[in-house]
């Protein structure tokens, strides 16, 4: 049986933003700690004290911002104490994560010489749970002010006098939770007098104010923050996680079998009616589309690995996660028009991690290659699909056995990302390119795909390469179409390019 996918070009939700494909990093576990940050006198090899093989494997994949630096932390979190003389500053317990002594030498210039070596934009978040107005509106001034501000002095005496750029500030996280149990309607006020004191110091570059958000399917919160607040924010954030199980029993990251990869599956299919929905509510207040939706926590959520803390959620992640991966990108790809920035949480050695380090090794995870392959649509045109797929059935229970999305860069390529849901069935695909002028006939068309021979294969210290991109080949058939196969349990991403017509006699 063959399954069919048209791409109309001349039906666009609009651009993809670059953000779309971005990364969280939280004081958790060993997330900055081993994760990122080894300090100025570790034998592993770094940069100013970051490592040097997570920084050249983000910097592969072309990660446009990190979050940082929570999470739950953010909003117990006291910038002053993450500044000055490493050895003068203060510790905390980090009472959200297993009561660890944090010591603070990853801080504000640390994470911005991160972002600068990464060549990625800032996303950091504010403490409005514990922290004061005044607190926020100085790390504001610490970070974009200029020298002759008070903070800014601050700041040139700790030995930065450029002020960094600061493109996107949270005001809170999870308000209705860790970040204070507050209600909605509480928090609404509350967001609108802190964000009065993110002041705007540098004209060329407007800081983009974020609210914390919403979580799952909780639209009152949505609802009454966009009717009380939309005038006065650039996005409202909203937190999704995949897990298999319940939030007692997530389930193993390893050990599963095809039932519990279905219903994984089916639960990050879900996120495509949740920015449905939320987005739904905010077109009420915000008919022209001014207030981005920030999905800034995306990803699964499992047990932890056996003999690691349950504070620190590092888990194994198999080519079930590059699936999920590529479904979650292909919602977001597809939901353009609301959708502008998305951080999937996190990016070292915590939840859904790119990464995983140990000791001096660092190995890159499914999730990772599939960031890799999707890199492609960054700043593209988002595409139409019209999709013809079979069901993958499961217990009375049906998905689509293909997922999709597609987009046009700068040059005319067209680049489409395809799963194949199934466990065990190959997929036919027939390709092809249509538009208001006639055909675009596929001419050169390159394939990757990642995939295994077990739902659970991933990539371990001993052996790092079970799991990565694979070239895969396209057969022409009539009508400027191509045939492929995209096996079982599988991630793909071509790129095609229009056939030149042929030259008139
Ligand atoms: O990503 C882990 C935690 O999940 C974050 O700290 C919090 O915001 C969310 O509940």
């Amino acid at each position: 049986m063959l399954h069919t996918l048209t791409i109309d070009r001349d039906q666009s939700k609009g651009t993809i933003r670059k953000d779309v494909y971005g990364h969280f990093a939280e004081h958790l576990g060993r997330g900055i700690y081993d994760g990122i940050w080894v300090g100025p006198n570790s034998s592993i090899a770094h940069t100013e004290g970051l490592r040097q093989d997570v920084l050249e494997a983000l910097r592969a994949i072309h990660i446009p911002v990190l979050r940082w630096p929570g999470g739950c932390f953010a909003d117990e979190y006291h910038w002053k104490d993450g500044i000055g003389r490493p050895e003068d500053r203060r510790t905390m317990v980090n009472s959200n994560w297993g009561g660890v002594v944090e010591d603070n030498q990853f801080g504000t210039h640390e994470f911005f010489r991160l972002c600068e070596l990464l060549e990625c934009d800032a996303y950091v978040s504010g403490n409005v749970g514990s922290g004061t107005v005044q607190e926020m509106q100085d790390w504001v001034e610490y970070i974009t002010g200029p020298k002759a501000s008070s903070m800014g002095g601050l700041r040139a005496k700790n030995g930065r006098n450029q002020p960094w750029r600061l493109k996107y500030f949270g005001v809170g996280n999870e308000s209705w939770g860790c970040g204070g149990n507050m209600r909605a309607e509480y928090y609404a006020d509350v967001y609108r007098q802190y964000q009065t004191f993110i002041r705007q110091y540098q004209r060329e570059a407007r800081i983009q104010k974020i609210a914390s958000g919403s979580h799952d399917g909780d639209y009152h919160w949505t609802e009454v923050l966009m009717k009380s607040a939309a005038q006065l924010m650039d996005g409202i954030s909203l937190h999704y996680y995949t897990i298999p199980g319940t939030w007692e029993h997530k389930g193993s990251a390893t050990d599963f079998g095809p039932k519990e990869w279905f219903v994984t599956l089916k639960k990050a299919l879900v996120l495509d009616d949740l920015l449905d929905q939320h987005g739904w509510v905010m077109d009420r207040y915000d008919p022209e589309r001014k207030v981005g939706l920030v999905v800034d926590e995306w990803g699964t959520w499992y047990d932890v690995e056996p003999g690691t803390s349950k504070a620190f959620l590092y888990q194994q992640n198999t080519l079930r996660d590059a699936l999920v991966a590529a479904i979650s990108l292909n919602i977001f790809n597809n939901h353009c028009d609301r959708v502008t920035m998305a951080n999937l949480a996190q990016t070292v050695n915590v939840l859904q991690a790119l990464l995983l380090t140990q000791g001096s090794e660092m190995v890159k995870t499914p999730t990772y290659y599939v960031f890799q392959m999707y890199a492609a649509h960054q700043g593209n045109r988002q595409a139409r699909v019209l999709t013809n797929s079979l069901m993958y059935a499961m217990e009375g229970e049906a998905i689509s056995q293909i997922h999709n999305s597609a987009s046009f860069d700068a040059l005319g390529r067209c680049h489409l990302s395809m799963a194949n849901l199934h466990p065990d069935h190959d997929a036919t695909v027939e390709i092809s390119v249509q538009g208001a002028e006639g055909g675009w006939p596929i001419g050169q068309a390159h394939g990757r795909y990642l995939s295994a021979s077990r739902i659970n294969a991933c990539n371990t210290f001993d052996q790092p390469d079970q799991v990565v991109i694979r070239p895969m080949d396209a057969t022409p058939v009539d009508g400027g179409k191509i045939r492929v196969v995209l096996p079982a349990k599988s991630v793909a991403q071509w790129v095609m390019q229009q056939a030149p017509s042929p030259t008139k006699l």
